[in-house]
């Protein structure tokens, strides 16, 4: 049996209807970039986050990038950010010019230590970025605790993240603003680029929003940069956004069941949820001593796992310069070696949960002798 890591074609097929009607309207209307479709997603986003601002740009990578630039994040600043994470949320902070600041995670959940942010805040700090990483939210309330303290502002990286809560309230909504991505294999994902910034702050909404459209039209009063959502991508959210909670459910019973299948098999670890937060499943990450050779097993069993992320990101080369060691970051250090990313995706049939799961069974019972 195959089963691939995502399946973006079964999605389409479930609405392929919908879809094509709203593409070909927009083809049929003419409006490529921004126009009523976005603003009409833009409205609809809003009100589904129960949020006063949705700005919609052209990735999710644009949108940390413009908060930060709107924040007014600039050379000889600090950010501080989670070392387990995809580069979008440190290559940004670096591209205000500001330095980034890594801290490791909490051992249960993958997500930013709240405990060892503290001692990483100076006189050149300006805020936090948090990332829902996988779709589980962060520990908000400590990491907003430690933020009012200081004076720090939180930006919530909710690319992964759509509509899971903390303590009843959205990500992205609770710091002082969040950022997705609608990149196609995302929990609400268009057929291109696309993200948005969500605010309930007027006076910065009214900013990024200039600075993402060349700041103004003809009337320019600042520089900015072009970073805009096409039509045909608002078309495509607009369509799928009201099924996004059931395809979470979707997820949320694959996770169930994995959880179930798995429990005391091998070495595994099964990820962890966090209390007073509902997680959205973006991804599915076992951990095992065995990985390498776990993945080449399902592999050959026609079985695809995806590693998110193989290097975590003090060790790329990418942040040489800043001369980390495994032991500044152990957790995220020992993770990145261990964790395996398990197909997940709203219309994975229990069928092929079994088959996942008693592949993986099989692995740790002809390799028993080396647990
Ligand atoms: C945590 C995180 N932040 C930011 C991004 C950037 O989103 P995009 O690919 O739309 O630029 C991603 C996307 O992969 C992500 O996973």
């Amino acid at each position: 049996m195959k089963v691939p890591f995502v399946d973006l074609n079964a999605q389409y097929q479930s609405i392929k209807k919908e879809i094509d009607g709203a593409i070909f309207d927009v083809i049929n209307k003419a409006q490529f970039i921004r126009g009523p479709y976005v603003d009409k997603f833009e409205k609809e986003f809003a009100s589904a986050m129960k949020v006063k601002h949705c700005i919609s740009c052209a990735n999710g990578t644009d949108a940390l990038y413009i908060s930060m630039h709107c924040l007014g994040v600039k050379s000889g600043d600090e950010v501080i950010t989670t070392a387990h994470s995809w580069i979008s949320t440190s290559e940004t902070i670096t591209q205000t010019g500001a330095k980034v600041i890594f801290c490791d995670t909490k051992d249960d959940t993958f997500n930013i230590n709240p405990s060892l942010i503290e001692s990483k805040i100076n006189s050149k700090t300006k805020g936090i970025i948090a990332v829902h990483l996988y779709g589980q939210p962060a520990d908000m309330d400590a990491i907003q605790a430690i933020a009012s303290k200081h004076n720090l502002w939180v930006i919530e990286d909710s690319a992964q993240a759509h509509f899971a809560t903390y303590k009843g309230k959205n990500v992205g909504t609770i710091g002082k603003l969040g950022t997705f991505s609608f990149y196609p294999g995302k929990n609400l994902g268009a057929m291109g680029d696309a993200g948005c910034i969500v605010t309930n702050d007027d006076e910065l909404a009214e900013l990024m929003k200039l600075y993402a459209r060349h700041g103004g039209k003809g009337d320019h009063t600042i520089e900015g940069i072009n970073s805009r959502m096409d039509g045909i991508q608002a078309a495509i959210l607009s369509v799928k956004l009201p099924h996004l909670k059931n395809w979470i459910k979707e997820r949320q019973r694959v996770a169930r069941r994995y959880t179930e299948l798995l429990k005391e098999v091998g070495d595994l670890i099964l990820p962890e949820v966090g209390s007073n937060r509902d997680h959205v499943w973006h991804l599915y990450v076992i951990r095992t001593h065995h990985r390498d050779n776990l993945r080449t097993y399902l592999k050959e069993a026609d079985i695809a796992t995806v590693l998110n992320y193989p290097i975590a990101l003090p060790f790329l080369k990418a942040y040489n310069y800043l001369n980390h060691n495994p032991s500044d970051f152990p957790v995220a250090y020992a993770n990145q070696g261990r964790i395996l990313s398990l197909p997940i995706f709203p219309e994975l049939k229990d069928e092929q949960i079994v088959y996942v799961t008693d592949k993986i069974k099989e692995y740790f019972s002809i390799n028993q002798h080396s647990l």
